[in-house]
């Protein structure tokens, strides 16, 4: 059985970062996987793919943030900052030979399902409104070079 499942109260209601945070969860389970198998190589090259991942995602969600002018964008990237520099130093004490692996995937689930039910949903709205407004622009977009 798979170590984190997705819950549906986990959505946002935008589907690429829906999508996206179920990828994080679906990597969680890949580090559970190789933390069972206890080969140091595959907890190493899995957890620089969760973090490429995270880190991606983040800047995915930095840039909808500030087209959007979401009024705490500042206050979400520091968020985002401060969650990277911490799963850095995990890697770090990984690097130097210490199991942590059980440790940060337990801070990893909490941390994102709070930061996912909390921060994320906190800019839902924003974001939205600006994607519906995208979409209007590319609806009329296409309307007019169909014809
Ligand atoms: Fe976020």
């Amino acid at each position: 059985m798979a170590y984190w499942s997705w819950d549906s109260s986990y959505d946002i209601g935008i589907e690429d970062i829906d999508n996206q945070h179920k990828k994080i969860v679906q990597y969680i389970n890949e580090l559970h996987e190789a933390f069972i198998s206890k080969d140091k190589n595959i907890v190493r090259n899995t957890l620089s793919d969760i973090t490429d991942y995270i880190v991606s995602h983040f800047s995915f969600e930095e840039d909808l943030m500030r087209e959007a002018e979401y009024p705490y964008f500042m206050h979400h990237k520091n968020i985002h900052e401060t969650f990277i520099s911490n799963v850095g130093k995990y890697k770090i004490a990984f690097n130097e030979g210490q199991d942590i692996t059980g440790q940060l995937m337990a801070e990893l689930q909490i941390w994102l399902t709070q930061h996912i039910m909390h921060d994320d949903k906190a800019y839902k709205e924003c974001v939205q409104n600006l994607l519906k407004k995208k979409n209007k622009k590319t609806g009329l977009f296409e309307k007019f070079f169909k014809k």
